[in-house]
């Protein structure tokens, strides 16, 4: 079974458009937790285009009322994320190497590069009982890196399997999401995957059962337009059960 983790970060932009609290994230967020779902994701951009640090610090106070649920921060830590991740505790925080005006995450870290400088960004979330969790491309030679970090998870960028979900490339890639999950398992991370997924692909990523949580926004408030909100949180739940 694969954990689901609802990113409200599509909720937040609508919100933000009309400069109104509607639709309201924190009702949102509950109305998902009690629909079953496992976490909340947010991923706070440093325009708060989207979900903004004070949802960070409401979703941490309803999920309060949550116990065994989940809130995941994910961002690119820089210093007023990392006061906001430090303020805020999530669960888990994931790190992400986006550039302050990226349209959306599309790259994982290069750990070769950049893991001397996630060395005490990592310990300091560690020290506050922050589990850290790494995006990463699908590629099991970094996995060795992510798991000298100290990084208890890391998180697979999925774009390039839902980009080959069904066409004729669909298994080669997805064999190699597999390998980079398995290559993180052998070694003692455990392994989430998000972007891109919807409720075609995601059971073919996680079926064979290394994932052990995936983070869905764009794709699932898509369908949610189509479905309903409540019917798409179960169908969720069931692909993942
Ligand atoms: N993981 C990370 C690091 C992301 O940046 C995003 C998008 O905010 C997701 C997962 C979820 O991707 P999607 O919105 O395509 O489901």
């Amino acid at each position: 079974m694969t954990h689901l983790s609802v990113n409200l970060n599509k909720i937040g932009l609508l919100r933000n458009s009309r400069g109104r609290n509607y639709p309201n994230m924190e009702q949102m967020a509950k109305r998902t937790l009690d629909l079953g779902a496992f976490g909340i994701t947010i991923h706070p951009r440093p325009d708060q285009r989207h979900a903004t640090y004070q949802d960070a610090h409401d979703l941490k106070a309803l999920l309060a009322q949550y116990p065994g649920r989940e809130l995941n921060i994910e961002g690119f830590p820089d210093s007023k994320f990392l006061d906001v991740v430090l303020e805020v505790v999530p669960d888990q925080c994931t790190l992400v190497p986006d550039d302050p005006n990226q349209l959306t995450s599309d790259h994982g870290w290069n750990l070769d590069r950049d893991s001397e400088a996630l060395l005490p960004v990592i310990a300091k979330l560690q020290e506050k009982g922050i589990r850290v969790s790494l995006f990463m491309d699908p590629v099991p030679e970094q996995m060795a890196l992510a798991k000298a970090t100290g990084a208890e998870r890391v998180e697979l960028y999925t774009e390039a399997f839902a980009e080959a979900y069904g066409t004729d490339q669909q298994d080669i890639v997805n064999a190699q999401y597999q390998a980079a999950a398995q290559a993180a398992l052998d070694l003692g991370l455990e392994v989430n995957a998000g972007h891109d997924l919807d409720l075609q692909n995601v059971s073919l990523l996680c079926a064979p059962g290394r994932i052990m949580e995936v983070s869905i926004g764009h794709a699932l408030t898509v369908e949610a337009l189509q479905y309903g909100w409540d019917e798409v949180i179960k169908r969720y739940l069931a692909e993942l059960s």
